[in-house]
C-alpha cells in the first residue's frame, strides 16, 4: 500500500496500492500523443471530442499538444444495462452543439474496458456523415470483447486492475489526482 503524506493528504487519508503511470509519463506519453494526432489529420476541419466526465483532464492536457486548428466539445453517453439487460442502445444526455458533417471527428475516452459503450456510440456518430472518425484512449484494457472498437491512439495498455486519478474515478472520487493509482 502506498501511503506517503503527499498520497494521503489527497486521498483523504485512503492509501492506493500502487501509482501505475506517474505525471511524468503520463505527460510524455499525451505529448507524443499529440504529436501524432497533429501528424494524422494534415487537413479539414478536426472536432476533438471529449467523452465526459472521465476524459476532462486528459483531453485538457492532449488539446494543448496539438498543433494544428481544432474545435473542442464535449459528449456525454448513458448506456443501459448496469446488472439489467442491456437494450444495446447508448443514449446522449448532451450532444455536441457543433456540427459533425463533414469534419474529422476524434472521440477522446479516458479507458476501454469492454468497449461496448464506444462501439455503440461509433455507430451512432458514424450516422452523422462525419469525414471521418478515430477513437483516441487514454488507456487500453483489451478486454475481449467483440465487437471492440477500433482504437487508433492509444497512450498506455493498462493493466487488469482498477485504476483512479487523472480523471479516472471510483464513485466519484479521485478524480484529481495528478497520477494513476491502482486502487485495489
Ligand atoms: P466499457 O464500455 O466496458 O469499455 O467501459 C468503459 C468505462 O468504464 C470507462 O469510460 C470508465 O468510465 C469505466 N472504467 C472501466 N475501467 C475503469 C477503471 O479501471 N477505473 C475507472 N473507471 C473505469
Ligand atoms: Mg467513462
Amino acid at each position: 500500500m502506498l501511503s506517503t503524506p503527499e498520497v494521503l493528504r489527497r486521498t483523504g487519508g485512503r492509501p492506493v496500492k500502487s501509482i501505475v503511470f506517474d505525471e511524468a509519463t503520463i505527460a510524455a506519453r499525451v505529448q507524443a500523443l499529440g504529436d501524432e494526432i497533429t501528424q494524422a489529420y494534415p487537413d479539414g476541419q478536426l472536432l476533438i471530442l471529449g467523452l465526459l466526465k472521465g476524459s476532462f483532464i486528459f483531453l485538457s492536457d492532449l488539446v494543448r499538444t496539438i498543433e494544428r486548428p481544432i474545435q473542442v466539445d464535449f459528449l456525454v453517453a448513458s448506456s443501459y444495462g448496469d446488472g439489467k439487460v442491456s437494450s444495446g442502445t447508448v443514449r446522449l444526455l448532451y450532444d455536441p452543439e457543433t456540427e459533425l458533417e463533414g469534419k474529422h471527428i476524434l472521440l477522446v475516452e479516458d479507458i476501454i474496458d469492454t468497449g461496448k459503450t464506444l462501439q455503440r456510440l461509433m455507430a451512432l456518430l458514424g450516422g452523422r456523415r462525419p469525414k471521418s472518425l478515430a477513437i483516441c484512449a487514454l488507456l487500453d484494457k483489451q478486454l475481449a470483447s467483440e465487437p471492440r472498437p477500433e482504437l487508433r491512439f492509444v497512450g498506455f495498455r493498462a493493466p487488469p486492475a482498477f485504476l483512479v486519478g487523472y480523471g479516472l474515478d471510483h464513485a466519484e472520487d479521485f478524480r484529481h489526482l495528478p497520477f494513476i493509482a491502482d486502487l485495489e
